[in-house]
């Protein structure tokens, strides 16, 4: 028999730390007004001294299990392009730090489509029988490599981690993963990158600012590519689950700016209100982001068991991935 990956427990976790676009206005030439009409942020989460990614993934990873029921899983995946080093992955601490020392734990890096690229992977993972259950985390602290002068990137992300426990089941059950579409285009990687830090070009024994270790986005060439691909990778995964655009009830794309899921609306020709957003109070948490979208989805009542959902992701490399799913009966943590 076909074994589905299913959505078993969805855990978050931000940091208790907000900056207010008002805060932000202090300290760098912004405003409150241009900041929430150009992108729908009011607010974000951002890490404290001695805080880390993997922090954050342990509190989302605890959380999911316990919204599953379980202290179990047979895998972790982090999803995340600020892991707490360079050198070694971040998962393996995370699982260790979460009692499952001894599974496979390793991290996946995609920027801001990471935690759909390591759902896509779950899936294959358990429809292979590799393994059974698998914890799969998105965190990411971009706080921590954003230049502090820069006013556009400062005011676009967030920290914070959500996770959910995938488990074996039944392709045709709610909550099994399916339709999976995921892409890249490497050509146009310069778009959204960190330049110096790797192999290519050193960042040590400079400044962030010299080096370039700082994270630069070219907003407006990645924004049409985001509207593109991601209403296209939705259009894809809905139609390998033969659902047309109109009977998806609910989208949840990852949170990179309230103007890109308008635009996504528009051009797949769906009403605004099915786009799930929680872009307000969090900003664009990277991998972070679709997790903490879903579990704000359920509890703000948009998101309810037997409803048609696809996910849908864009960031970095480039990177772009959607899947579908029908709503289960979970309750977040
Ligand atoms: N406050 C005030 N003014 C600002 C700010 C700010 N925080 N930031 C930029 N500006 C100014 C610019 O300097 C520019 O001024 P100028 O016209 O005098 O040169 C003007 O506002 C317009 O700048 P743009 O960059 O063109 O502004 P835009 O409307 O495109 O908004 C933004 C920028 C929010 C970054 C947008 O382009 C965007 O959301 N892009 C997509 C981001 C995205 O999808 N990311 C997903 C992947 S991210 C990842 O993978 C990590």
């Amino acid at each position: 028999m076909n074994r589905a990956a299913v959505l078993a427990g969805l855990g978050t976790w931000l940091p208790e730390n907000v900056v207010t676009n008002d805060e932000l206005a202090r300290r760098l030439d912004t405003s409150d007004e241009w900041i929430r009409t150009r992108t729908g942020i009011r607010q974000r989460h951002v890490i404290g001294p001695g805080q880390s990614t993997g922090d954050l993934a342990v509190e989302a990873g605890r959380r999911a299990l316990k919204s599953a029921g379980t202290d179990q899983a047979d895998m972790v995946m982090v999803a995340t392009s600020t892991p707490d080093r360079p050198c070694p992955a971040t998962a393996p601490d995370v699982a260790s730090r979460l009692g499952l020392t001894g599974v496979p734990a390793f991290d996946i890096a995609a920027v801001c489509t990471g935690f759909v690229y390591a759902l896509g992977m779950a899936a294959a993972v358990i429809g292979s029988g590799t393994a059974g259950s698998v914890l799969v985390i998105g965190a990411d602290t971009f706080s921590t490599i954003l230049d502090p002068e820069d006013r556009t990137t400062r005011a676009v992300f967030g920290d914070g981690a959500g996770a959910v426990l995938l488990r074996p089941g039944d392709p045709g059950e709610p909550g099994a993963l399916g339709g999976l579409d995921l892409g890249s285009d490497g050509s146009r990687s310069e778009l959204i990158e960190v330049p110096a830090g790797g192999s290519r070009q050193k960042a040590s024994g400079r400044s962030a600012e010299e080096t370039g270790a700082y994270f630069t986005m070219q907003g407006r060439a990645v924004f049409s590519e985001a509207v593109r691909r991601m209403a296209t990778s939705v259009e894809t995964a809905a139609d390998r689950l033969d659902w047309a655009p109109g009977d998806i009830d609910r989208v949840v794309l990852h949170q990179a700016n309230a103007r890109i899921l308008a635009a996504v609306a528009d051009r797949m020709g769906l009403p605004a209100d099915r786009f799930v957003s929680n872009i307000g109070r969090v900003g664009n948490t990277v991998a972070a982001s679709i997790p903490l979208a879903l579990a704000d989805g359920v509890i703000e009542g948009a998101l309810r068991p037997g409803q048609r959902v696809v996910l849908g992701g864009f960031g970095g490399g480039l990177t772009w991935g959607a899947m579908g799913l029908r709503w289960p009966d979970i309750s977040p943590v």
